[in-house]
């Protein structure tokens, strides 16, 4: 899918962009990926709480970036990403970050789910949702990146299952790249990347 655009009739009078993520590694990320938009990136206020229960990754995306827009009268970006895998019929899933309490326990549950499978077959996906200040949303997104699941961890940075995810095109496990390796073929790496040109436009 790629990132639709809806236009605004009125002149843009405000450069805030609220982050709706509690996340402060997220910002950073964001920061980087988004320096050539010229806008001011926030943190979302710590008093708003936003329930992620929606039963797909856009659902998640458009809920968080419609809310913290509504509560704080001002432009959001929201993003929602986890990753499937084909064996366990696309798995974890939106419960990426829920299944189990710890990323060392989400990946030992991976491992032993996927103990003796030949298929290791696995994406990551993010869906990106941008809401105008009243909540409607303006700007979507979708990527994916693909790849397959080892069964000895790899690599020490990153975060979550990165380690035993390893790109196809490239065959290193996520915690083997740097940042900017990572960004250029990321599924929220990409799916931001698609929509630059967009914020630009709204920010210009
Ligand atoms: P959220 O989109 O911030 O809610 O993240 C969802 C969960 O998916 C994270 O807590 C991780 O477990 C997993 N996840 C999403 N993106 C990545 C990634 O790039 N590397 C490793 N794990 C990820």
């Amino acid at each position: 899918m790629g990132p639709k655009i809806y236009k605004f009739g009125k002149k843009l009078i405000m450069r805030n962009l609220f982050l709706a993520s509690k996340n402060k590694g997220k910002i950073e990320e964001y920061k980087k990926l988004l320096s050539t938009v010229n806008c001011t990136l926030l943190l979302q206020p710590d008093s708003l709480e936003v329930e992620e229960d929606g039963l797909t990754f856009r659902d998640n995306a458009i809920k968080k970036a419609s809310e913290v827009s509504r509560k704080t009268n001002t432009f959001s970006i929201a993003d929602d990403s986890g990753i499937c895998i084909e064996a366990l019929d696309g798995k974890p899933g939106i419960y990426s970050s829920r299944y189990a309490e710890n990323d060392q326990k989400r990946i030992e549950r991976v491992l032993k789910e996927l103990d003796g499978v030949q298929n290791r077959s696995a994406f990551f996906i993010a869906n990106i949702c941008v809401c105008s200040p009243n909540g409607e949303v303006i700007i979507e997104s979708e990527a994916k990146c693909y790849g397959n699941i080892i069964s000895n961890p790899r690599g020490k940075g990153g975060f979550g299952y990165d380690p035993i995810f390893e790109e196809s095109s490239t065959r290193l496990t996520f915690a083997e790249m740097n940042n900017v390796i990572k960004d250029s073929c990321s599924h929220r790496g990409k799916a931001l990347k698609k929509i630059i040109p967009d914020l630009r436009d709204i920010f210009s």
